[in-house]
């Protein structure tokens, strides 16, 4: 009895799964191939995807279907039944239709935000935004929360983070980061020499093909491609895909999209192949999610022994680029008070996050309205970051998360900058020679570590446990002051 009921959920997760791989598939089409003309009816087929998603996801079954997994003897199938008991609730909760009617209305917001991207006018914007403001609102009503709405959209990013929590680790992350934009600005500052170079599409993407391949990214289950945004997304157990954006005048820039997406395909192609299928063959939390990314992207991509690799790759795909490891290095850790998350370095990244938090917290909670944002916005990032902004464009439209609905989501990015921090602490203490081995570009070792102790668990551990079972203790936010402080702090 028992085995016929796990056999039935097993095939109820999988048409989940495939529903939201397909669901992947358009949106990984509408950002790397759609014609503008096509957004109508693609938001409606989102729509009705979702809505045979959501009958899935609510199918009363599940409350047959879960007591019978509570009690199972395995604790990975206790697990299991964690992740399915708390995503049946987030769903049996909204209102039929909710979750389609939210699907089409951000992807019709998206393009409402491309075209007021396109004329640097966030009026443009602003009623599409409203009303997907309006819709989180609700969600968090019927999602229910403790002390603030903005707690139920964390909940569904980084399970066991409130907003209280994130304000006091802000604050102190703040105060930290300030004191070391002021010392790492306060000497001469050299013009890049890099940004006077044009570096053409082909030869980034070369060198972008063969930092993947040497990270052990499986061409054979993925494949990179350009977009606006940069994105990683899954499509199948074994269909990965990258997405990159090269700047003739900013190598910097595609060189590090490619890396982060790169720690991301690496998660999502080494789950643990059992629970493929199923829910539990997910990473452990957005946060940990971007832990991965982050780690690539900054601990190891802009180290000085990757310079030197970087430096031997870049002439051997074309003898035209040939710079010293240490001028790379030192554009690879430039840092600038700049408007752009994106580009942003890595000691002033998190003042950019603390940015949107506040607004977000304030904006979902009912405190302030879409029409104040551009205000706040380019108040706040004298602030926090001492540069003044006047256009929607470089300012409040940067980013694409808001127009999906994506509020409570940018904390994780902060955290994942945390996590990856106290990750590689742990890892360099038992793998010898991590240098050498960056230097030399072999990186299977650290690969295989991070897949062994991060990757290969699954959704299986809460995001606190599975800190603890890698690293032996709980989150702790030192371990990234004092990288930067060792980086940027002399
Ligand atoms: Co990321």
């Amino acid at each position: 009895m028992g085995e016929n009921i796990i056999n039935l959920i097993k095939e109820k997760e999988q048409v989940i799964k495939d529903l939201q791989h397909i669901q992947s598939l358009l949106g990984w089409d509408q950002e790397t191939g759609m014609p503008a003309a096509a957004s109508g009816d693609r938001a409606r087929q989102e729509g009705l995807i979702q809505s045979i998603l959501s009958s899935h996801l609510e199918d009363e079954s599940w409350e047959e279907w879960l007591p019978e997994l509570a009690g199972h003897e395995n604790t990975d199938f206790r697990s299991w039944h964690r992740i399915l008991g708390k995503r049946y609730r987030q769903n049996k909760v909204l209102p039929p239709g909710f979750m389609s009617r939210f699907v089409e209305t951000s992807s019709l917001s998206r393009n409402r935000w491309l075209e007021a991207r396109e004329a640097d006018d966030f009026s443009l914007f602003a009623p599409a935004l409203e009303q997907v403001v309006e819709l989180l609102r609700e969600m968090c009503v019927y999602q229910g929360y403790e002390d603030e709405p903005y707690n139920a959209l964390l909940d569904r990013y980084e399970p066991g983070i409130t907003a209280a929590s994130l304000d006091t680790l802000f604050s102190n992350l703040q105060s930290e980061l300030t004191v070391l934009m002021d010392k790492a600005l306060s000497g001469p500052k050299p013009e890049s020499k890099l940004r006077e170079i044009s570096f053409p599409a082909d030869f980034q993407r070369k060198v972008s093909l063969r930092i993947l391949e040497d990270m052990g990214y499986d061409f054979d289950a993925g494949r990179l491609d350009e977009s606006v945004h940069p994105f990683t997304t899954t499509l199948g157990s074994r269909d990965i895909r990258l997405t990159t954006a090269f700047h003739e005048n900013d190598f910097i820039s595609g060189l590090s999209s490619t890396i982060h997406e790169g720690g991301h395909g690496l998660y999502e192609q080494n789950l643990p192949l059992e629970w493929f299928g199923t829910a539990a063959a997910e990473a452990s939390s957005f946060g940990f999610h971007e832990s991965q990314s982050r780690l690539w992207e900054n601990i190891v991509g802009r180290s000085r022994p990757f310079s030197r690799y970087l430096s031997r790759i870049m002439k051997e795909i074309d003898p035209a680029f040939d710079f010293e490891p240490e001028l790379l290095y030192s554009e690879l850790n430039r840092v600038e008070r700049s408007l752009i998350r994106v580009d942003a370095d890595e000691v002033s990244y998190n003042l950019h996050i603390i940015l949107r938090f506040r607004l977000e917290r304030d904006l979902v909670n009912g405190s302030i309205e879409v029409k104040d944002l551009p205000g706040l916005w380019n108040s706040l990032t004298e602030v926090l970051l001492g540069v003044k902004n006047s256009s929607d464009r470089l300012g409040i439209l940067q980013d694409i998360h808001w127009t999906g609905g994506d509020m409570g989501y940018f904390p994780t990015y902060t955290l994942g900058n945390l996590y990856a921090s106290q990750i590689w602490d742990a890892l360099v203490r038992e793998l010898p020679d991590t240098d050498g081995r960056v230097e030399k570009g072999n990186f299977t070792g650290i690969r295989d570590w991070l897949r062994e102790r991060v990757h290969s668990k699954g959704a299986l551990l809460e995001p606190n446990e599975l800190m603890e079972s890698v690293t032996g203790r709980k989150p702790d936010a030192s371990f990234f002051i004092e990288y930067l402080k060792e980086k940027y702090g002399q």
